[in-house]
């Protein structure tokens, strides 16, 4: 005789099924299924085993509120690798090189995080290292639009990819490099808004220019 069945609040014909989330995971290890429609939605691969994520950026220099984008990222994937565009027409005031190593000291925590450069197209970088995942801040209403073609661009580019969205920690979401190098250089304190070393590479590099134009 087949009774109904109410397993978490699914109702099911013949032999009970598990809860919903067990369900959602058998689906996962099937591979992917092309749609039953055409259109122009694509068939996605499922989740991989393993979620690679790439953090890119200019990161000149990594402030506090890209950090706290790294600790939470490293929570979420199995995988954080924060990249470093190389694009000298950008005027830097660090190097690439220079860039890493300070990164590199502040991610050392986290073993999951790892520091990189790319150049050419980002999500070229991403299938480089089999990321599914790009991940970007939004502090304000004023990043969006820019956020929202470039996300749209790199998925034109790869559906794949997909751009995750994470909203700074509202204690940063003022702060920007381009502030952090402004109010330095003005003498501003910026106690706070970047890792000790960070705030010890701007007092080197500023003495320097100070030496420079002296
Ligand atoms: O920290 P930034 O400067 O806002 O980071 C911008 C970055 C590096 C994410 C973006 O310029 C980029 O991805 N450049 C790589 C070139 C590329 O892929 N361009 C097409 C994406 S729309």
């Amino acid at each position: 005789m087949i009774r109904s069945v109410r397993t978490h609040g699914f109702i099911v014909k013949g032999k009970p099924v598990g809860p919903r989330s067990h369900r959602d995971a058998n689906d996962l290890a099937r591979p992917c299924i092309p749609l039953p429609f055409s259109g122009r939605i694509e068939a996605l691969p499922l989740k991989p085993a393993k979620v690679i994520a790439i953090y890119p950026g200019s990161f000149d220099p990594i402030t506090n509120g890209h950090l706290d984008l790294i600790q939470r990222g490293s929570r979420l994937f199995d995988r954080l690798i924060v990249s470093i565009l190389r694009n000298e027409n950008k005027r830097p005031l660090f190097s690439v090189e220079e860039r890493m190593e300070m990164l590199r000291e502040v991610v050392n925590d986290y073993p999951n995080v790892q520091v990189d450069s790319f150049d050419g197209l980002l999500v070229d970088h991403a299938a480089a290292y089999s990321a599914t995942v790009l991940l970007r801040g939004i502090r304000a209403i004023s990043d969006y639009e820019f956020e929202l073609q470039m996300a749209l661009m790199n998925r034109r580019l790869r559906p794949e990819v997909e751009t995750v969205f994470m909203m700074s920690n509202e204690a940063y979401s003022f702060i920007s490099s381009r502030l952090v190098k402004e109010v330095f250089g003005l003498g501003g304190s910026i106690n706070g808004l970047v890792p000790p070393v960070v705030e010890a590479r701007l007092r080197g590099r500023l003495s320097q220019l100070q030496t420079k134009g002296a």
